[in-house]
């Protein structure tokens, strides 16, 4: 099974957007947007991305949160024109939610994340009304999807899975389902602290490492860092690889090797046999293949 993985597209909407929408920590995110980073995750490049996807024959797509900046309207109905440029039914596509895309408590009550992404949310084992955490089985490859997206006060992007979330997590990674296949868990923060900063780390990560080093798990993947990395974390059999993937649009990072990109994984007889890497170029104004990671 091929599996493409990528993430982090910060698209940017003000389309419709209203006064009233930029109070509280919206203000602040929309000034540093103004200030800093507008442009810098141009929306062409997130078409191009997904045309390249498309084009690598993967038979899944993981995409793991922030895909939006403000989680505006405009900015999630963006995101779904974004994710039809795959030409893929939404039973191959999994998409979670970042922290920007749970930006404010007002868009984490009305679930307007959840309402406009539904069909790529959608599992064959779903255990909880709250949609997370959920399993899509696909050969030998079971996908388990995690929430990290909690709001935060401005300037923090932190992540929290929360007790709920984890006791069902550790039940679905022992289920017989699970249990005979490739078990990829897929979240938006890093489930470490290795080049994490404070305010911006996984509040339960040490729980979540707890639950993947009693119940197991092949691999574990996340976005959020907009850097390439790859860490191993503790098995009951083993080290489990947990690999993040960079912003699949970010084009003017200091360090070119964090420049647009994405992440590819060959699993093969249960095995994570190969990951490879796609990234921007902008004067070919196409993704290229970086080299073994
Ligand atoms: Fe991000
Ligand atoms: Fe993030």
């Amino acid at each position: 099974v091929l599996v493409a993985h990528c993430s982090d597209l910060h698209l940017l909407s003000l389309q419709g957007a209203r006064p009233l929408d930029f109070l509280g920590k919206r203000l602040t995110g929309a000034l540093n947007l103004l200030l800093n980073r507008g442009g810098e995750f141009p929306t062409d490049v997130a078409f191009a991305l997904m045309r390249d996807i498309g084009a690598q024959g993967a038979e899944h797509v993981l995409v793991s949160g922030d895909l939006t900046n403000l989680a505006l309207p405009s900015e999630l109905a963006e995101a779904r024109r974004v994710l039809e440029e795959l030409r893929m039914p939404p039973s191959a596509v999994t998409v979670i939610p970042g922290n920007h895309d749970a930006y404010t408590e007002e868009v984490v009550r009305r679930n307007d994340f959840s309402r406009v992404m539904l069909p790529f949310l959608r599992g064959e084992l779903q255990p909880e009304p709250t949609l997370f955490p959920f399993v899509r089985l696909r050969g030998e490859v079971a996908v388990v999807a995690l929430t990290s997206a909690v709001p935060s006060a401005p300037l923090m992007a932190t992540g929290r899975i929360g007790a709920g979330q984890l006791a069902a997590l550790e039940r679905l990674l022992g289920s017989p389902e699970c249990r005979e296949r490739f078990r990829l868990v897929v979240l938006h923060h890093p489930p470490h602290e290795r080049q994490v900063h404070w305010h911006n780390r996984l509040l339960d990560a040490a729980a979540l490492r707890s639950v993947l080093a009693r119940a197991g798990a092949e691999l574990v993947v996340h976005g959020h860092q907009h850097r390439f990395q790859r860490v191993e974390l503790e098995g009951p059999s083993g080290p489990i690889p947990s690999i993040g993937v960079a912003s699949g649009t970010w084009l003017s990072p200091g360090d070119p090797e964090r420049r647009a990109q994405y992440n590819l994984y060959r699993i093969e007889d249960h095995r994570l046999v190969e990951v490879r890497r796609r990234r921007y170029s902008a004067s070919e104004r196409a993704f290229a293949e970086v080299g073994p990671s």
